[in-house]
């Protein structure tokens, strides 16, 4: 992750968000901006072409589809809520360069071709599949992705691996006091958080699910987590992507990379379709 990188997301999400953008995040949290700078930097490591076609799954109101509309790429944006679709076609059409796509359905059955896709992104989704719907949907992403191509997807890391369907997990206190309401807010403000939620977090044991299938191998992971002061903001006092500055601060301040498991964090893992002459 680089200074450089996060600079270029904040200066997006200022150009598409606008004055407001300046003060709410509209989701852009901590963990966005070290999940967004890797994925950036993985894939200007891949050296990508205007042709190339990118899968965004589980898209949500992410700023990053029309950030890569904006680097020339043919983006395609998955996603089973209509609202954030719209959302990302509309946006989408203010930049002029590239081209986006918005499709409505569910990861776990890509209604696309085999080995159409050079990249394809999952940043906080499949964690939000229930039962195997997580390693279908990377078996999915492995039929759909051309040879020699790349995943990137990041999910909630723990030493013990654990599930959730609490939709409040996470959120301070104060805001617990008022659910009706704050969903109300966060839907407003495109916060991707809805009623039905269900969320895992992985540990390496379930991890190396993901590469059940045979044509993907494990190239690359970054754990990161989080220190005490961000808890102590984030638990008791501001949800997680609601001010920018805050947001901004705390990537540098409190997000620490760690090569061992951390108590609490993401991790974001590249994984590579293996060539059918490599295999042999
Ligand atoms: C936490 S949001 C992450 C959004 C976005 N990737 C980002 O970077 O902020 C998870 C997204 O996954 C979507 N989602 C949940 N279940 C899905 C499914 N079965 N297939 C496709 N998308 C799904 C939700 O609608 C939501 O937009």
């Amino acid at each position: 992750m680089t200074i450089q990188n996060m600079g270029h997301i904040l200066r997006h999400h200022l150009e598409l968000r606008g004055p407001k953008g300046g003060i709410f995040a509209f989701g852009l949290s901590s963990a966005r901006y070290v999940e967004y700078s890797i994925t950036l930097d993985w894939l200007i490591s891949e050296r990508p072409l205007q042709k190339d076609l990118i899968l965004e799954l589980g898209c949500g109101h992410s700023i990053m589809p029309s950030f890569w509309k904006k680097m020339g790429l043919s983006v395609v944006v998955l996603d089973v809520d209509l609202q954030a679709l719209k959302h990302q076609a509309k946006v989408g059409n203010r930049i002029e360069s590239g081209n986006l796509y918005a499709c409505l359905a569910r990861g776990e059955n890509l209604p696309f071709k085999d080995n159409s896709f050079r990249f394809c992104i999952a940043i906080s989704t499949i964690e939000h599949f229930p039962g195997d719907g997580d390693v279908q949907a990377v078996q999915e992403m492995a039929r759909v992705l051309k040879p020699g191509g790349l995943i990137i997807l990041s999910v909630p890391f723990s030493r013990n691996s654990k599930e959730t369907d609490d939709y409040l997990h996470l959120i301070p206190w104060v805001w617990r006091r008022i659910p009706r309401n704050t969903f109300l807010l966060f839907r407003k403000f495109n916060v991707d958080r809805t009623g039905g939620f269900f969320e895992r977090a992985y540990n390496f044991e379930n991890l190396g699910r993901f590469v059940s299938s045979p044509s993907l191998t494990f190239e690359d992971y970054k754990i990161f987590g989080d220190n005490r002061i961000y808890r102590l903001i984030h638990e008791k006092l501001i949800p997680m992507g609601a001010v920018t500055f805050i947001e901004f601060l705390l990537t540098k301040k409190c997000m620490k990379f760690s090569s061992s498991e951390v108590p609490r964090g993401g991790i974001i893992v590249k994984l590579r379709k293996i060539c059918k002459h490599s295999i042999a």
